[in-house]
């Protein structure tokens, strides 16, 4: 497929600089994967950089998942509460790339925990124009708040910003919020949260279908990871030949037990054996569309082929991959990517409040709450 190469990280102007800076990054880069993980966590073992969803457990995900959903029962009836945990603290939510949901769910997040927020998007007006390198602009935007959220169209990213903070003298949680085509951590915490409410914890066994773009969906590619930490898990990678998930994500759930399938013609056949329905947009900014046909969409006869519980999700942005009418049916329960986009906030909410040490305080406040009855708002 005609794929366009990915933009890289800039180094700034000057060779005798960027040479330096580089040769930094490339001995970082060269620990093994145990020890980059070992950097992500403090000394307590608490995962503090979130760059990769291959560091997550299920003890992880559980408490975020409890976390989440004890911030968003607390804020129906007690809203100052969370507004006071990291009142004053600041998250700087840098992004390179086009985003809303992520974008948007990351600063509400923090604006609910009480946190100012500096948000960047137009990186016309960063002084990199000026020739600064982005190892020196991450550094300075570092200094000024308690937790970076980063999005970027380089597949290293995630490693890079890691190595900014590691290397700063400062270092504050370092978020990946999207990086290139392999990684989107944040957003496969939140599609858990939605699998794990919607089959209340009884992930186990299930089987998912991941339908579009799985050679270049970064969504694809950490949701596969993370639900490969549950047993007797079943992939189904629904997409043409020339999108077909891409080698490193299916060896690495294939060595943890997932059955993987491929299915290259339709989405038909598969419709009525999945748990999860995972529709996803050809990711064409990267290039070609590897002949992706109505075949691979998401219909209103689909609908009545879904498995009895089974449930529709989308990460979004969504294009004309799912029929539109299905946004007008009212209360359907199997229609989950509103909901997901949702959850998207709450799970993000759960993550600030864990990397900067707050969530004890919304999981204790909480089960204050449930004593005297006001969880069942
Ligand atoms: N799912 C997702 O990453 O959406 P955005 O690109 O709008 O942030």
């Amino acid at each position: 497929m005609n794929d366009k190469k990915a933009p890289g990280i800039y180094w700034g102007e000057y060779e005798s600089v960027s040479n330096v800076d580089k040769a930094h990054f490339e001995a970082f880069k060269r620990q093994s994967p145990a020890d980059i993980e070992k950097a992500c966590r403090d000394e307590n073992g608490r995962l503090r950089h979130i760059i990769n969803a291959e560091h997550f457990d299920l003890e992880f995900l559980t408490t975020i998942c409890e976390t989440a959903k004890a911030a968003r029962r607390i804020d129906d009836g007690n809203r100052e509460f969370l507004g006071k945990l990291l009142r004053g603290r600041g998250s700087i939510n840098l992004f390179k790339q086009p985003s809303s949901r992520t974008w948007a769910s990351f600063s509400r997040a923090a604006g609910i925990l009480g946190m100012q927020t500096v948000d960047i998007k137009d990186v016309s007006t960063s002084s990199e124009v000026k020739g600064e390198s982005e190892k020196d602009s991450l550094r300075t935007l570092s200094s000024y708040g308690d937790a970076l959220v980063c999005r970027h169209p380089s597949d290293e990213y995630d490693l890079f910003g890691l190595w900014v903070q590691k290397s700063s003298g400062r270092e504050i949680p370092f978020i990946n919020a999207g990086s290139g085509t392999k990684r989107h951590p944040t957003q496969g915490i939140l599609d858990y949260y939605t699998i794990n409410e919607s089959f209340k914890g009884n992930i186990d066994g299930k089987v998912v279908a991941f339908v579009g773009d799985c050679l270049r969906g970064r969504t694809v590619h950490s949701l596969a990871k993370i639900l490969a930490l549950h047993k007797n898990i079943t992939a189904y990678f629904v997409a043409p030949e020339g999108l077909q998930i891409d080698k490193e994500t299916e060896e690495y759930i294939d060595t943890r037990g997932v059955m993987v399938h491929k299915e290259t013609n339709s989405l038909r056949r598969v419709m009525p054996l999945a748990d999860v329905v995972y529709m996803t947009r050809v990711q064409s900014e990267h290039g070609g569309s590897g002949d992706y046909n109505e075949n691979f969409k998401f219909t209103m006869d689909s609908l009545d082929s879904m498995r009895e519980g089974a449930i529709l999700m989308h990460p979004g942005p969504k294009r004309d991959e799912i029929a539109p009418e299905i946004d007008y049916l009212k209360g359907d329960q199997r229609v989950m990517y509103w909901r997901q986009q949702r959850n998207g906030m709450w799970t993000r909410v759960a993550l600030l409040a864990h990397v900067l040490g707050v969530d004890d305080k919304i999981r204790e406040a909480y089960k204050e709450y449930a004593k005297i009855g006001l969880d069942r708002k």
